[in-house]
């Protein structure tokens, strides 16, 4: 996929940033590559950030995560002999996508802030040239743009037909928490709080054929608009679900 199908900005000096904060080629001496990062004041950001598939949790995840039992899995309808195509439209750093698709589903990534979308590129093309992720990385296609405006179109210029939708916006509470990690907070200086998420919702419940899963923190309310047909809860997130028709054959 080139960067203009993709619509992601090749030119990394071009991408908007706040202020004080830097996109930059590093070196990764573990995988002898060179990695994209953001990069702001350690004090107030912590650790610069990138996206790794290969090594780090990504990696203890796809070994030791639990596979189909996993509450993401669960809610997107993965089960023996169930493999639906997913597009997650609230892509981020693209771990949960990873582990969709880590479980064999094809999965359309769409995201809508440039640098993040940057930064998700660069990890999957690291992912396809490693051994270990090159068939995971294989399955995982990206779109920059907003799916709140034209989820139909970024979906069909994609030639892709998701059954389901996997919908992740940020949750604005969470930002208040002292808790908050520093890794979290670089992330959320660029991404904001996603106010638009009852569009998204909206836009999503048109475009999946089967069904529409929201995370959202275990105590939250559900995105305003219709109710969840039912709702699967973890530890911290809950998935509400909103089922069109089933996926079993
Ligand atoms: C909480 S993060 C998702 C994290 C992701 N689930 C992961 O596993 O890394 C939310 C992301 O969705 C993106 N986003 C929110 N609304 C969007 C929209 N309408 N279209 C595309 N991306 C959107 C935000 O920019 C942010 O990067």
């Amino acid at each position: 996929m080139s960067d203009v199908e993709s619509g992601i900005e090749s030119d990394i000096d071009k991408i908007a940033l706040p202020d004080g904060l830097r996109l930059v080629q590093v070196d990764d001496v573990v995988q002898g590559d060179k990695r994209l990062a953001l990069v702001g004041d350690e004090k107030r950001y912590g650790k610069p950030l990138s996206v790794d598939f290969v090594a780090g949790k990504a990696a203890h995840r796809r070994r030791f995560g639990g596979g189909r039992g996993q509450l993401v899995a669960k809610a997107c309808g993965l089960a023996k002999g169930v493999t639906p195509s997913i597009v997650d439209a609230t892509a981020g750093l693209g771990r949960d996508a990873f582990v969709l698709a880590g479980l064999g589903a094809q999965v359309l990534l769409i995201e809508r802030v440039a640098a993040i979308a940057a930064l998700l590129q660069d990890g999957l093309q690291r992912a396809a040239r490693h051994s270990d992720t090159a068939e995971i990385a294989a399955r995982m296609m990206l779109r920059h743009g907003d799916a709140a405006q034209s989820l139909a179109e970024l979906v069909a210029s994609a030639h892709f037909m998701p059954q389901v939708i996997h919908l992740d916006p940020m949750f604005p509470h969470r930002e208040k928490s002292a808790l908050v990690k520093k890794e979290m907070r670089l992330f959320r200086e660029l991404a904001g709080d996603d106010n638009d998420a009852p569009r998204l919702l909206e836009a999503a419940l048109e475009v999946a054929t089967h069904r529409v899963v929201v995370k959202r923190p275990r105590k939250a309310p559900p995105i305003a608009g219709p109710a969840p047909q039912h709702t699967l809860e973890g530890k911290t997130s809950r998935y509400d679900v909103y089922v069109h028709r089933s996926l079993a054959r």
